[in-house]
């Protein structure tokens, strides 16, 4: 069963603190979102399963441990890219599978425009990561490409989440962990996460 995880670090905190703040640059948007996006991955893959295997040191052999399964990061297309490098420092074997939805803005519904996931071998886990969950029509649409591909454990990693976005997900898909860094209050009438940080992806990318 799929739960939501809250991470209350006062180093998370602060971190959102700057990420908020209008007067933070692209520059510095980035390294925050990776600095939250490291902390964040080490407690979202808390259950993954290791290997016992013998290891030469300098002075002797020991037994030690690997990681046993094959993990996949599916960043969703654009603001989930900002998440990918932080990932990779913290799993460095692990895929890299891109989804590409953008929010039409009428609707808000995602619009899918970029898959490309193969139709079988699928990774052991998969972790779906975008900064924001607002309604959560992308972070489902991204689940749902996943199930199709039978990814046996999926997980969402997300830096803000709107109560709308993560009550969303909890009902399409159950099984489903979500990991934010906060809940923020709710969401605008245009469908932005309040009090929010604004565009994600416009303030990751500078545009
Ligand atoms: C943003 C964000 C999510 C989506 C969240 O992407 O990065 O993908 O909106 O909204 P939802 O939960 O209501 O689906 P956007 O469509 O702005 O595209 P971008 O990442 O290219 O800026
Ligand atoms: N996407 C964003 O980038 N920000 C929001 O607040 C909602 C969706």
């Amino acid at each position: 069963m799929g739960q939501v995880y809250v991470n209350d670090h006062p180093l998370v905190a602060d971190g959102l603190t700057q990420l908020r703040d209008a007067a933070t640059g692209s520059a510095e948007f980035r390294r925050i979102i990776a600095r939250l996006t490291y902390v964040q991955t080490n407690e979202a893959l808390r259950d993954l399963k290791l290997k016992p295997v013998e290891v030469t040191t300098p002075l002797t052999t020991t037994q030690g441990q690997r990681l046993a399964e094959r993990i996949a990061i599916v960043p969703i297309l654009r603001a989930g890219l900002g998440m990918v490098d932080a990932m990779l420092e913290a799993m460095p074997d692990a895929e890299v599978r891109h989804l590409g939805f953008y929010r039409d803005e009428q609707t808000l519904q995602p619009v899918e425009y970029y898959h490309k996931l193969p139709s079988n071998d699928p990774p052991d886990v998969a972790v779906v990561v975008d900064p924001m969950l607002a309604t959560g029509g992308s972070a489902n649409a991204a689940i749902e490409a996943l199930k199709r591909w039978a990814v046996p454990r999926i997980k969402l990693m997300s830096i803000l989440g709107a109560p709308e976005g993560v009550a969303a997900v909890q009902h399409a898909h159950s099984d489903v962990s979500i990991y934010v860094c906060t809940i923020d209050e709710k969401l605008n009438d245009h469908g932005y996460i309040m009090p929010g940080l604004g565009d994600a992806g416009d303030r990751i990318f500078g545009t």
